[in-house]
């Protein structure tokens, strides 16, 4: 190829992979297949060693984690990042709304943009003649730290704005949270406490301890995920007078914008928004913390302006706490389905987020000892996502006297078998006749992403394994309704004769119930049933790519190491 063609070449590919970027990382509607895309990128790649010199800063191939810095310079922001002013009762919010009413006067009432309240690392991205041109971090807010070639790594951000709809101005600064996705969250936590070190408490720690590395291919490494919610300066900037248009401006430009901003105008408009978001904390990907009420002429906001600290048009209404403070009574080594004892925090139910907790993981023996929780300390705990409740600290109790320090039991506390050491993990190495870890194993088979067994909780799997109708996981295929009508007239006897408590999942359902959903779920989706075997390493990932590649599974079985 000669020069002009690969110059032609090099703009049509550029072009397409941003097309593509942009609807499978910001739009989240991929339109090609992967395999597709490598070979466009592949193309261009090659082209561009081709041809160095048509090699430009905003191509795609130009996203790879560049050196490690020895520090980050300073940055002062085009215009300064304010905070907001925030509390979780509503009377805060009707007194805003009231101030807001009185200061607007003849202008007639407010209007508002409500957005959820991300919790990550706030950044703002510059954007010069439509090409990134800087990150910085939050700081103190009139100045952060320069993090462009961190933020780079992040895929959901544009090298380049798209000019659709609007030009791009000569200088744009937009505002914006970095998050960590719960997933990758859990995934990154495991990995640290797998290598013996300690886990981020929280995901916004984790996606401000990511942008901060000092080398970008660490930071690459975390998968981080950006929403962009403010345009902060702009020169030559189109006429917007709402905050709506600004985030349909935003989206124009290529940007990743959060889907569940709603106008609204009463505050019982907004409190109902708010009690929407609280129900759906536990189902999004990410961790949000409250609602942010935004008035929406930017007009009005100008004349409001702000305070110091923040400013006057807008309001942080905060979810009720996910942090508590109790006491730990016990703590129970508890083996799960791979094998790893463990150590559960049982604790006095506190109310954390709207959920009543009484457990908690304490990860590994190390993770305890690093601690140094014992039974009958005072312990702040906290959840985020669904993710399992975490013990965080022990709380100083000065004159009070404490427990013995934990230790690790030396058999499995399920079969007896002696556990061994895997790291800072403690291991029963019985894998197969391990009662625990066969309920473990049960529990996962029927989870939504594997078999979706509706019925097949942690306390039944627990009755089918203790009473030995389950010894290994095919015997689950094997249940009649019989056996599960015996079952279940046998527990009830038990109950009746105060033998065992009422048991909740089983004995009020109908046994054919559960043997119909079994019999439904036994010819599984290959992705479904090869995840739901619990094959360490083999996620809902890699089970649907295992599944792509080799279609059944009498050959993933066969398939060789190559
Ligand atoms: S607006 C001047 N909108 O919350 C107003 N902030 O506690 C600027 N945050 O530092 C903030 N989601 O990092 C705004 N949809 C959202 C947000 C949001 C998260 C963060 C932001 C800010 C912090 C204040």
């Amino acid at each position: 190829m000669d020069r002009p063609a690969a110059e032609k070449r090099i703009a049509r590919l550029r072009e397409e992979i941003r097309a593509h970027d942009h609807a499978y990382y910001v739009l989240d509607r991929p339109k090609i297949a992967d395999s597709e895309y490598d070979r466009l990128f592949h193309e261009l790649k090659e082209l561009e060693e081709a041809f160095p010199e048509l090699r430009t800063d905003d191509s795609p191939t130009q996203r790879v984690a560049g050196r490690p810095v020895e520090g980050f310079a300073t940055v002062e922001h085009r215009a300064p990042m304010l905070s907001l002013d925030s509390a979780a009762e509503e009377e805060t919010l009707v007194r805003f709304d009231e101030r807001l009413r009185k200061a607007l006067g003849e202008e007639g009432p407010p209007t508002y943009v409500v957005e959820p309240k991300l919790d990550g690392a706030s950044v703002e991205l510059v954007y010069t003649d439509g090409l990134l041109t800087d990150a910085v971090t939050r700081g103190d807010g009139r100045r952060g730290e320069g993090i462009l070639e961190n933020v780079k790594t992040i895929a959901a951000v544009p090298l380049k704005l798209r000019e659709e709809r609007l030009p791009a101005p000569a200088l744009l600064a937009v505002r914006g949270e970095v998050i960590m996705r719960l997933e990758d969250f859990e995934r990154q936590n495991e990995e640290l406490v797998a290598a013996g070190r300690e886990p981020y408490a929280n995901p916004r720690n984790a996606a401000a301890g990511a942008l901060r590395q000092l080398d970008p291919r660490r930071t690459a490494e975390r998968t981080l995920d950006i929403y962009l919610y403010d345009v902060l300066a702009a020169e030559e900037p189109p006429p917007l007078a709402t905050q709506w248009e600004v985030l349909e401006a935003l989206r124009s430009w290529g940007l990743r914008v959060n889907d569940l901003p709603r106008r609204a105008r009463e505050v019982a408009e907004i409190a109902a928004y708010h009690r929407d978001l609280i129900e759906r904390r536990d189902d999004l990907p990410y961790e949000i913390d409250g609602v942010v009420v935004k008035l929406d002429p930017l007009a009005a906001r100008e004349r409001l302006g702000a305070t110091s600290h923040h400013p006057r048009w807008a309001f942080a209404y905060k979810f009720p706490p996910r942090r508590e403070v109790t006491r730990l009574l016990s703590i129970l080594p508890s083996v799960g389905r791979t094998g790893v004892v463990t150590p559960v925090a049982l604790m006095r139910p506190v109310e954390l987020g709207g959920v009543t907790v009484s457990r908690a993981t304490l990860h590994n023996r190390e993770e305890v000892a690093r601690k140094d929780v014992r039974e009958g300390d005072l312990v702040r705990i906290q959840r985020a996502g669904d993710v399992i409740p975490q013990v965080v600290e022990r709380i100083e109790e000065p004159g009070r006297g404490r427990g013995e320090p934990f230790e690790m039991p030396a058999r499995c506390p399920s079969c007896g078998t002696a556990l061994t050491e895997r790291g800072p993990f403690t291991v029963c190495p019985n894998s197969f006749d391990c009662p625990a870890q066969l309920v473990g194993r049960l529990v996962h088979l029927s989870s939504r992403r594997a078999l979706d067994i509706e019925g097949l909780g942690e306390e039944t799997a627990r009755l089918l394994v203790d009473k030995g109708l389950v010894r290994h996981l095919p015997d689950l295929f094997d249940l009649t309704a019989e056996q599960l009508l015996e079952l279940a007239a046998e527990l009830k006897e038990e109950v009746d004769a105060g033998r065992r408590e009422r048991t909740r999942s089983f004995a009020e359902k109908s046994a054919g119930k559960l043997v119909e959903a079994i019999r439904a779920a036994s010819r599984p989706e290959l992705a479904r049933f090869l995840y739901g075997l619990g094959v360490p390493e083999v996620g809902v990932t890699v089970a649907a790519s295992l599944a792509r590649q080799f279609g059944d599974f009498d050959r993933v079985r066969r398939a060789t190491e190559e």
